[in-house]
Protein backbone atom coordinates (compact mmCIF):
# COMPACT_ATOMS: atom_id res chain seq x y z
CA UNK A 1 0.00 0.00 0.00
CA UNK A 2 1.32 3.52 -0.50
CA UNK A 3 1.26 6.65 2.07
CA UNK A 4 -1.70 8.02 0.66
CA UNK A 5 -3.75 4.61 0.43
CA UNK A 6 -2.82 4.38 4.22
CA UNK A 7 -4.08 7.96 4.48
CA UNK A 8 -7.44 7.43 2.97
CA UNK A 9 -8.12 4.37 4.87
CA UNK A 10 -7.68 6.05 8.27
CA UNK A 11 -9.54 9.20 6.95
CA UNK A 12 -12.22 7.06 5.92
CA UNK A 13 -12.19 4.83 9.50
CA UNK A 14 -12.37 8.47 11.34
CA UNK A 15 -15.90 9.09 9.80
CA UNK A 16 -17.07 6.54 12.34
CA UNK A 17 -16.35 8.62 15.05
CA UNK A 18 -18.60 11.45 13.35
CA UNK A 19 -21.81 11.59 15.18
CA UNK A 20 -24.93 12.68 12.83
CA UNK A 21 -26.84 15.90 13.59
CA UNK A 22 -23.21 18.01 15.09
CA UNK A 23 -20.49 20.30 14.14
CA UNK A 24 -17.28 18.85 13.32
CA UNK A 25 -13.72 20.16 13.41
CA UNK A 26 -11.57 19.70 11.18
CA UNK A 27 -7.84 19.80 10.87
CA UNK A 28 -5.67 20.67 7.69
CA UNK A 29 -3.01 18.43 5.52
CA UNK A 30 -3.00 15.58 3.32
CA UNK A 31 -4.83 13.43 5.63
CA UNK A 32 -7.22 15.72 6.58
CA UNK A 33 -7.90 16.31 3.22
CA UNK A 34 -9.25 12.09 2.68
CA UNK A 35 -11.20 13.31 5.29
CA UNK A 36 -12.82 15.96 4.67
CA UNK A 37 -13.86 13.73 0.97
CA UNK A 38 -15.18 11.77 3.23
CA UNK A 39 -17.09 14.20 5.06
CA UNK A 40 -18.43 15.17 1.88
CA UNK A 41 -19.99 11.74 1.01
CA UNK A 42 -21.70 12.33 4.70
CA UNK A 43 -22.55 16.61 4.36
CA UNK A 44 -26.91 16.30 4.64
CA UNK A 45 -25.69 14.24 7.85
CA UNK A 46 -24.01 16.71 9.93
CA UNK A 47 -24.82 19.81 10.98
CA UNK A 48 -21.18 21.37 9.60
CA UNK A 49 -17.82 22.00 10.06
CA UNK A 50 -15.40 24.73 11.82
CA UNK A 51 -12.02 24.68 9.93
CA UNK A 52 -8.40 24.77 11.08
CA UNK A 53 -6.83 26.63 7.86
CA UNK A 54 -8.33 28.54 4.66
CA UNK A 55 -7.14 25.89 2.72
CA UNK A 56 -9.34 22.95 4.64
CA UNK A 57 -12.25 25.26 5.21
CA UNK A 58 -12.31 26.13 0.74
CA UNK A 59 -12.13 22.23 0.52
CA UNK A 60 -15.22 22.25 2.71
CA UNK A 61 -17.23 24.72 1.24
CA UNK A 62 -16.13 23.33 -2.36
CA UNK A 63 -18.22 20.23 -1.30
CA UNK A 64 -21.28 22.07 0.00
CA UNK A 65 -20.24 21.49 3.78
CA UNK A 66 -21.65 24.56 5.81
CA UNK A 67 -18.57 26.00 7.72
CA UNK A 68 -18.85 27.61 11.11
CA UNK A 69 -17.00 30.32 13.46
CA UNK A 70 -15.07 29.17 15.70
CA UNK A 71 -16.76 31.69 17.91
CA UNK A 72 -20.38 30.71 17.46
CA UNK A 73 -19.68 27.45 18.57
CA UNK A 74 -19.13 26.29 22.35
CA UNK A 75 -18.16 22.85 21.73
CA UNK A 76 -17.77 20.15 19.31
CA UNK A 77 -18.06 16.42 19.88
CA UNK A 78 -15.15 15.68 17.66
CA UNK A 79 -11.94 17.36 15.95
CA UNK A 80 -10.05 14.93 13.61
CA UNK A 81 -6.87 15.75 11.95
CA UNK A 82 -3.34 14.18 11.00
CA UNK A 83 0.17 14.75 12.55
CA UNK A 84 3.84 14.71 11.85
CA UNK A 85 4.45 12.60 14.87
CA UNK A 86 2.49 10.39 17.39
CA UNK A 87 4.11 9.02 20.38
CA UNK A 88 3.31 5.99 22.85
CA UNK A 89 1.73 8.83 25.38
CA UNK A 90 -0.42 10.68 22.66
CA UNK A 91 1.74 13.54 22.37
CA UNK A 92 1.66 14.97 18.91
CA UNK A 93 4.06 17.17 16.98
CA UNK A 94 2.06 19.14 14.62
CA UNK A 95 2.27 22.59 12.07
CA UNK A 96 4.09 20.62 8.99
CA UNK A 97 1.19 22.42 7.14
CA UNK A 98 1.95 25.32 9.20
CA UNK A 99 -1.80 25.56 10.19
CA UNK A 100 -0.65 24.50 14.00
CA UNK A 101 -2.18 27.74 15.28
CA UNK A 102 -5.59 27.32 14.41
CA UNK A 103 -5.26 23.53 14.80
CA UNK A 104 -4.79 23.79 18.64
CA UNK A 105 -7.51 26.48 19.35
CA UNK A 106 -9.72 24.77 17.21
CA UNK A 107 -9.00 21.24 18.53
CA UNK A 108 -9.26 22.58 22.33
CA UNK A 109 -13.25 22.83 21.55
CA UNK A 110 -13.28 19.47 20.62
CA UNK A 111 -14.74 16.64 23.48
CA UNK A 112 -12.64 14.50 21.77
CA UNK A 113 -9.46 14.58 19.63
CA UNK A 114 -9.25 11.90 16.72
CA UNK A 115 -5.45 11.72 15.34
CA UNK A 116 -5.45 10.02 12.02
CA UNK A 117 -2.09 9.13 10.46
CA UNK A 118 0.15 6.44 8.38
CA UNK A 119 2.38 4.23 10.32
CA UNK A 120 4.95 6.47 9.71
CA UNK A 121 4.19 9.16 12.19
CA UNK A 122 4.49 6.70 15.21
CA UNK A 123 7.88 7.04 17.53
CA UNK A 124 8.80 6.44 20.23
CA UNK A 125 9.98 9.94 21.43
CA UNK A 126 9.38 12.76 19.09
CA UNK A 127 11.90 15.34 17.69
CA UNK A 128 12.57 13.78 14.31
CA UNK A 129 10.50 16.18 12.52
CA UNK A 130 11.49 19.08 13.10
CA UNK A 131 9.75 21.07 15.54
CA UNK A 132 7.16 24.33 14.08
CA UNK A 133 6.79 27.15 16.20
CA UNK A 134 4.79 30.22 14.94
CA UNK A 135 6.52 33.03 15.74
CA UNK A 136 5.30 36.67 15.53
CA UNK A 137 7.58 38.25 12.46
CA UNK A 138 9.14 41.38 15.09
CA UNK A 139 10.21 38.49 17.26
CA UNK A 140 11.84 35.66 14.48
CA UNK A 141 15.66 36.36 15.33
CA UNK A 142 15.12 36.52 18.78
CA UNK A 143 12.89 34.08 19.86
CA UNK A 144 15.38 31.50 17.26
CA UNK A 145 18.09 32.82 20.12
CA UNK A 146 15.72 31.62 22.86
CA UNK A 147 14.78 27.96 21.05
CA UNK A 148 19.11 27.69 20.18
CA UNK A 149 19.33 27.87 24.21
CA UNK A 150 16.59 25.16 24.83
CA UNK A 151 19.50 22.97 22.58
CA UNK A 152 17.44 23.04 19.32
CA UNK A 153 18.47 24.73 15.94
CA UNK A 154 16.16 26.59 14.40
CA UNK A 155 15.59 27.32 10.83
CA UNK A 156 13.14 30.07 9.69
CA UNK A 157 10.51 28.08 6.97
CA UNK A 158 11.49 31.45 4.58
CA UNK A 159 8.33 32.55 2.13
CA UNK A 160 5.82 30.92 4.76
CA UNK A 161 3.26 32.99 6.25
CA UNK A 162 0.74 31.45 8.10
CA UNK A 163 -3.25 32.07 7.99
CA UNK A 164 -2.72 34.44 11.03
CA UNK A 165 0.20 36.94 9.42
CA UNK A 166 3.04 35.30 11.60
CA UNK A 167 6.22 33.42 10.79
CA UNK A 168 7.30 29.54 11.49
CA UNK A 169 11.04 28.45 12.85
CA UNK A 170 11.32 24.91 12.61
CA UNK A 171 13.55 23.33 15.40
CA UNK A 172 15.76 20.35 14.20
CA UNK A 173 17.91 18.34 16.27
CA UNK A 174 15.60 18.37 19.30
CA UNK A 175 14.70 14.99 21.22
CA UNK A 176 11.35 15.82 23.17
CA UNK A 177 11.12 13.29 26.12
CA UNK A 178 9.18 15.33 28.00
CA UNK A 179 6.72 17.34 25.33
CA UNK A 180 4.22 18.40 28.22
CA UNK A 181 7.36 20.46 29.80
CA UNK A 182 8.47 21.69 26.74
CA UNK A 183 5.73 22.37 24.87
CA UNK A 184 4.79 25.16 28.21
CA UNK A 185 8.99 26.30 28.73
CA UNK A 186 8.33 27.08 24.44
CA UNK A 187 5.13 29.22 24.70
CA UNK A 188 6.29 30.63 27.24
CA UNK A 189 9.14 33.09 25.13
CA UNK A 190 7.58 36.27 24.19
CA UNK A 191 6.83 36.48 20.55
CA UNK A 192 5.91 32.60 20.17
CA UNK A 193 2.15 32.55 19.24
CA UNK A 194 1.91 28.43 19.49
CA UNK A 195 4.22 25.61 19.40
CA UNK A 196 3.46 22.28 17.48
CA UNK A 197 3.53 20.47 20.37
CA UNK A 198 -0.21 18.94 21.47
CA UNK A 199 1.20 17.42 24.73
CA UNK A 200 -0.68 19.12 27.00
CA UNK A 201 -3.85 17.86 25.07
CA UNK A 202 -2.92 15.36 22.86
CA UNK A 203 -5.04 12.89 21.24
CA UNK A 204 -7.57 10.37 22.60
CA UNK A 205 -7.74 8.25 19.85
CA UNK A 206 -5.15 7.51 17.36
CA UNK A 207 -5.65 5.33 14.18
CA UNK A 208 -3.11 4.18 12.57
CA UNK A 209 -2.69 3.21 9.16
CA UNK A 210 -0.51 0.31 8.42
CA UNK A 211 -0.27 -2.43 5.56
CA UNK A 212 -2.16 -4.98 7.42
CA UNK A 213 -4.98 -2.26 8.24
CA UNK A 214 -5.97 0.35 10.69
CA UNK A 215 -5.20 0.36 13.95
CA UNK A 216 -7.12 2.00 16.81
CA UNK A 217 -5.19 3.13 19.72
CA UNK A 218 -7.30 4.39 22.71
CA UNK A 219 -6.11 6.07 25.41
C1 LIG B 1 -0.81 20.95 9.45
O1 LIG B 1 -0.30 22.14 9.94
C2 LIG B 1 -0.30 19.81 10.24
O2 LIG B 1 -0.45 19.88 11.61
C3 LIG B 1 -0.77 18.48 9.73
O3 LIG B 1 -1.81 17.97 10.48
C4 LIG B 1 0.36 17.55 9.81
O4 LIG B 1 1.47 18.21 9.21
C5 LIG B 1 0.09 16.25 9.09
O5 LIG B 1 0.04 16.47 7.72
P1 LIG B 1 -0.14 15.32 6.67
O6 LIG B 1 -1.45 14.70 6.94
O7 LIG B 1 -0.09 16.03 5.35
O8 LIG B 1 0.99 14.37 6.83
Amino acid sequence: MTQDELKKAVAEAALAYVPEGEIIGVGTGSTANFFIDGLGTMRNRIRGAVASSEASAKRLADLGIRLFDLNEVETMPVYVDGADEVDPGFHMIKGGGAALTREKIVSSVARRFVCIADASKKVDVLGRFPLPVEVIPLARAQVARALAALGGRPVWREGVVTDNGNVILDVHDFKIPDPVAVESEINQIVGVVTNGLFARRGADVVLLGTTTGVQVLQR
